[in-house]
């Protein structure tokens, strides 16, 4: 097997035995190879196309040969036989998948989601629609407090439950990793709780999971009653929690809810630096509703992901420009879902940032408030149509620089030998039908670490 060591992340069925698998009958495989992608290469999606050499049955149509979990080799059929002969593996042993005719491309990556909460919150739905801001119901008590209320009174059995409920959904979407961040527990115990969730479902599989720590999404009631609330309580993120949540040592990364009303730059910036001294990455909300000096803080620290920026100042796209640059690229996670349900007129100036050669990725948002969906093939549609990303570019978003912005590039997000062989088999004969479709289920065999873990028909 080529590729050399690995890093290993969790989930995926390792108990079982992995035979080869060869991948056949695509009528297109997109590899996504060579790197995350920025400017004009954000649309470079890199696609073997069956049709060009004579239909998906033909000698030289494109396949995907997964060994042992890992991508063994890609490209024309009798090119990745003679490589397989070549580097001694035993042919008989892999197994046939047919492909039918449609498009494979790498798992989905998911960069942000809620994932774990209790509850709902449609009655926001028609507050909005009758004039209500969304950080106006915060105010009041409403938004995130009450998702907090009931994610505190619910049990860990419940929690896992939920995860599993949207997990399978997500999964059903081609979706193979996701980021999770805690958030709705805003006390230490309930905070490591959710990050312990996320970290269990992760290792139950299949879907991977990047768990982070996001004690710093709103200023909880016990701390709002005080004139000094909110930095006693970035006091207490710093003091209390971020020890914890170190101690426990299941998160990846430390998010911060960077918003003019929520969390000022300063505070972000004392919590990101805080939560670094322990070994946690940063990423942020930033600039999701006004400019707050999130992209500018983003880029300062060199953060993983600037997440939302659908009001980012003109010093911030420069800021993150320049770190992109200067070869030290934050990623821009657009989540055009959450604009679109919260009926903005605005979402982020995604073609500001590939004009500016700042990576953009895609996720979903996954909460019970600002973006209700676990599809981020939906997702990819909206980016489409509010954002006018192309097709091409929204899959780059959702694979590769997805996988960039959640620090696992060099293990997911494209089908390249010693890679983790996580692919989707689509419904569609090319990927840029997966946003053409909305809501569409196109998703029919998912595979995980080289097994097909789902299979819908
Ligand atoms: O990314 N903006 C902050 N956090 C979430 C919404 C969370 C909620 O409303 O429950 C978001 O949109
Ligand atoms: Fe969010």
């Amino acid at each position: 097997m080529s590729g050399g060591a690995f890093r290993v992340i969790e989930g995926g069925r390792s108990d079982e035995p992995t035979p080869g698998l060869l991948i056949v009958g695509a009528a297109e495989v997109v590899t996504m190879e060579g790197g995350i992608r920025a400017g004009e290469r954000q649309g470079e999606v890199a696609r073997y196309t069956a049709a060009d050499v004579g239909g998906p049955t033909a000698a030289d149509a494109p396949v995907v040969a997964c060994w042992e979990g890992r991508v063994a080799a890609v490209g024309p059929r009798s090119a990745v036989e003679r490589t397989l002969e070549g580097e001694g593996y035993p042919l008989g042993r892999f197994a046939r998948l047919d492909a039918a005719g449609g498009t494979v491309t790498p798992g989905l990556i998911d960069p942000h989601t809620h994932l774990l909460f209790a509850g709902s919150r449609e009655g926001e739905l028609l507050l909005r629609q009758r004039g209500a801001g969304y950080l106006e119901i915060l105010a009041a008590g409403g938004g995130i407090l009450s998702t907090v209320a009931a994610t505190r009174a619910a049990t860990t059995e419940e929690l896992l439950a939920h995860g599993r409920r949207w997990l399978d959904e997500m999964l059903g979407h081609g979706v193979t990793t996701v980021e999770a961040k805690s958030g709705y527990g805003l006390d230490l115990e309930t905070e490591i709780r959710l990050v312990e969730v996320a970290h269990r479902l992760g290792v139950e599989g299949p879907v991977d999971i990047v768990p982070t720590y996001l004690g710093a999404h709103a200023v909880p009631p016990e701390f709002r009653a005080r004139p000094d609330g909110s930095e006693a309580y970035v006091r207490s993120i710093v003091e209390e929690q971020l020890p914890g949540i170190a101690a426990h040592g299941r998160a990846r990364f430390c998010d911060v809810f960077c918003e003019e009303g929520v969390f000022s730059a300063d505070q972000s910036r004392r919590i990101l630096k805080a939560a670094a001294s322990f070994g946690l990455a940063s990423r942020l909300h930033a600039d999701e509703l006004a400019p707050s000096g999130g992209a500018e803080l983003a880029a300062e620290l060199g953060a993983a992901s600037a997440d939302h920026l659908a009001a980012p100042s003109a010093t911030g796209i420069d800021a993150l420009a320049q770190a992109a640059a200067d070869g030290r690229p934050v990623v821009a996670t657009v989540l055009p879902a959450t604009t679109w349900f919260l009926m903005k007129d605005q979402g982020a100036p995604a073609r500001s940032f590939i004009e500016r050669g700042i990576p953009v990725a895609i996720g979903t948002d996954f909460n019970p408030g600002t973006s209700p969906t676990a599809s981020l093939p939906l997702a990819m549609t909206v980016a489409c149509v509010e954002l006018r990303m192309t097709p091409d570019e929204a899959l780059c978003a959702v694979t590769i620089n997805a996988a960039r912005a959640v620090g696992l590039e060099d293990e997911i997000g494209s089908l390249e030998p010693g890679k983790a062989a996580d692919l989707v088999i689509w419904r569609v004969p090319t990927s840029t039908q997966i946003p053409y479709w909305p809501a569409a289920n196109l998703a029919r065999i998912v595979i995980k670490r080289g097994r097909v873990v789902l299979d819908q028909g």
